[in-house]
């Protein structure tokens, strides 16, 4: 049986949380998909400034990027041994925006994971190709690089998110994302490599979810537009609650 309980992150970018993910924090828990769930994960990911709201909702919360250093001269940056002070038990590593409009390299990106990780902030390390990349025929080189350098060996999670599919309504079909899934799990180390969990992200939604769900290698969801929407949010919830119990029986 698989130790790969379903994980759906919900990432709110820099977009403040959806009103309903803050309500019945101590009432009907089972109204909110942004809720801890028993059969499945979800986080949720908000700005920096709506970390402690979202705690105080009874949400569990990740940031979405945290600096290696613990202290230090850098102006605008929240290191991970803040994020855990906060209550962050999750991080986003790398995200491809973080790696565009940060120049964050792949250096950067395991740096960033270690530092996680010596905090106890469990990584979800993001990878993926861009459109031009994958045209070229180079997206497993791409995806292959990213991967070298991280802390793999560690209890991480891995995001593959095709930038050409993140944000765009255009989703890597089923078997492209399944394809890729598979490669990346062949390259984790081997007492690894049925127990890291390894999401989708790039424009899941409620009508593909099922499908990328249905993937053997594909462990759950990273999840920005949709994520903002709860009703749309509430039926991947829905989704990944009634594949769960086959995902765990059939790794
Ligand atoms: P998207 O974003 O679901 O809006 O494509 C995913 C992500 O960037 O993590």
């Amino acid at each position: 049986m698989s130790s790969r309980k379903f994980l759906l992150a919900a990432n709110w970018k820099m977009n403040p949380p959806p009103a309903a993910a803050l309500e019945n924090a101590h009432g009907d828990r089972s109204k909110n998909p942004y809720h801890p769930h028993a059969d499945i994960d979800v986080v949720v990911f908000p700005t920096f400034l709506d970390l402690q709201r979202c705690i105080d909702a009874g949400l569990i919360v990740g940031a979405q990027c945290g600096h290696p250093e613990a202290t230090g001269a850098h102006t605008g940056d929240v290191s991970m041994a803040m994020l855990k002070t906060a209550g962050c038990r999750y991080v986003l590593c790398g995200h491809s925006e973080r790696r565009k409009d940060h120049h964050e390299t792949d250096a950067d990106v395991a740096a960033q994971a270690i530092a996680a990780l010596e905090q106890k902030i469990h990584p979800i390390i993001c990878i993926g190709e861009t459109l031009e990349e994958r045209e070229k025929g180079q997206a497993q080189i791409i995806v292959k690089r990213q991967l070298k350098g991280l802390p793999l060996e560690s209890d991480v999670t891995i995001a593959y998110e095709p930038v050409w599919a993140i944000g765009t309504g255009k989703t890597a079909t089923p078997a492209q994302a399944q394809e890729m899934h598979a490669f990346i799990r062949s390259h984790l180390p081997e007492d690894r490599r049925e127990s890291t969990r390894i999401l989708y992200g790039g424009s899941m939604k409620a009508e593909n979810a099922e499908a990328l769900l249905k993937q053997k290698d594909i462990d759950g969801g990273l999840i920005g537009g949709a994520s903002l929407k709860p009703e749309e949010f509430g039926k991947i919830v829905e989704v990944a609650e009634r594949l769960s119990a086959f995902h765990l029986l059939h790794p």
